[in-house]
């Protein structure tokens, strides 16, 4: 793209600020900025000013597969999923692309240290966790995982200089996230440099296309795997492909399985898996209003299953949403901005940024089950640097499970 036709071009969308410093860049400076602005999707700055993505439809509660059931099943379903596992059917996918800006570490935050006497990074406690899993079926599954622009070359070579944490190097598969353009709350993208739109990682959802985009489901295809265990980076007490869920899921022929914990209260910050229009799918926390979260049965909440960001995905189930697109949820960040020929990174929010979000893809698999787990012995996120849901509270669980920190 040449600068008239960017400059015609960005008139026509009204962001015609993005050639502000135009003149005094550099040669390459400035074809780096007309690269940035032929590749950016400016479509998502449609979603600014719409309450919600899309409107949710009726929203029923859904039925678990209970502690009792699972117990009563558990050696049927423990030996469906180490068969599917020893059998190379099921591989695990690391969402590690987010910036963790809440806990506020400048490092990927799989290296963030858990450990008080010995160094445990996140990713050591994951890859250890993927290890037992495959020890168990006797087999080493495919672990792929998704980084962002930002943080993709630290998180690769903290993987080399830690000799994979153990875990055949040959499995593991890295990929970069796809990003959209951040921009001040009246819908003007941000320039983060003088010759740079400012880009944000896609949010979690954007893991399939993006992995589809990087050329790597051609290894699914090659490995002729069928089950996805789709998980984020900051729960360090999570079981990943765990057998019996694994199990469950597939001898129930659903497209999904989603992990679920017993909310600790009706205004915990966590989605719920429930029914949407007779099929289930998940509804977050500032979707439902008052009536909703505090519904109560036999004295228990109606939707108390809260989705701990643990997901097994059939992949045909998966290939049968492609076409159908995510919806984008914005997020309101502190986003670093050139500002009167100066960047200033603010301290609070001044934009957007667009996000789609792995949790709405559950319902685009038409079949789903919520599987039960005990939170205390599999739900220890670390999203916050102090107070709830933070490292200390992560640690507490950690110790009260036997890991030695
Ligand atoms: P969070 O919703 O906690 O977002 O991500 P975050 O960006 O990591 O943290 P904050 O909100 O800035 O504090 C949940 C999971 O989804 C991944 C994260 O790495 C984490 O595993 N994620 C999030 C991505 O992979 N890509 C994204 O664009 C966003």
């Amino acid at each position: 793209m040449d600068y008239k036709t960017a400059e015609k071009y960005l008139k026509d969308i009204g962001q015609e600020q993005l050639l502000d410093y135009f003149n005094e860049l550099s040669i390459s400076e400035q074809s780096q900025l007309l690269e940035d602005i032929q590749k950016t999707d400016f479509s998502v700055l449609e979603n600014i000013g719409k309450k919600s993505a899309k409107p949710r439809g009726k929203i029923t509660p859904i039925d678990a597969v209970s502690f009792a059931e699972i117990a009563q099943n558990r050696q049927q379903f423990e030996k469906e999923g180490l068969k599917l596992l020893s059998e190379g059917k099921v591989c695990a996918l690391l969402l590690a692309g987010g910036q963790g800006t809440r806990l506020g570490f400048d490092k990927p935050k799989g290296m963030f240290n858990m450990g008080l006497s010995r160094n445990l990074p996140i990713f050591q406690i994951l890859m250890n966790n993927m290890s037992e899993s495959a020890v168990r079926a006797g087999r080493y599954f495919p672990v792929f995982i998704m980084t962002s622009s930002i943080n993709n070359a630290d998180t690769v070579k903290y993987f080399e200089d830690n000799d994979y944490f153990g875990y055949p190097k040959e499995k593991v598969y890295f990929y970069i996230q796809s990003e959209t353009p951040a921009c001040s709350y009246d819908g003007k993208v941000y320039l983060d440099k003088k010759h740079r739109i400012a880009l944000s990682p896609n949010g979690n959802g954007g893991w399939y296309s993006s992995l589809v985009a990087s050329g790597l489901n051609k290894v699914l295809e090659k490995e002729k795997i069928e089950w996805i265990n789709l998980f984020g980076v900051d729960n360090v007490l999570q079981r990943i492909c765990d057998p019996v869920f694994i199990g469950a899921t597939a001898l129930k022929n659903c497209g999904c399985g989603a992990k679920v914990v017993n909310k600790v209260s009706p205004d915990e910050k966590v989605g719920v898996m429930c029914k949407e229009d007779g099929k289930p799918s998940v509804i977050e926390y500032y979707e439902m209003d008052a009536d909703l979260k505090n519904q109560r049965e036999n004295g228990e909440l109606v939707y108390r299953h809260g989705v701990i960001l643990n997901y097994l995905f059939n992949l045909r189930a998966l290939a049968a949403t492609v076409s159908c697109k995510l919806p984008y949820h914005l997020a309101e960040k502190a986003i670093a901005h050139m500002e009167n020929g100066e960047r200033v990174i603010p301290a609070k929010p001044c934009g957007y940024k667009f996000e789609t979000l792995a949790v709405d893809m559950v319902k685009l698999t038409g079949s789903a089950i919520a599987f039960e787990v005990e939170r205390e012995r599999e739900f220890a996120p670390v999203k916050n640097a102090t107070g709830a849901d933070s490292v200390d509270t992560a640690r507490n669980l950690l110790i009260k499970n036997g890991v030695k920190l």
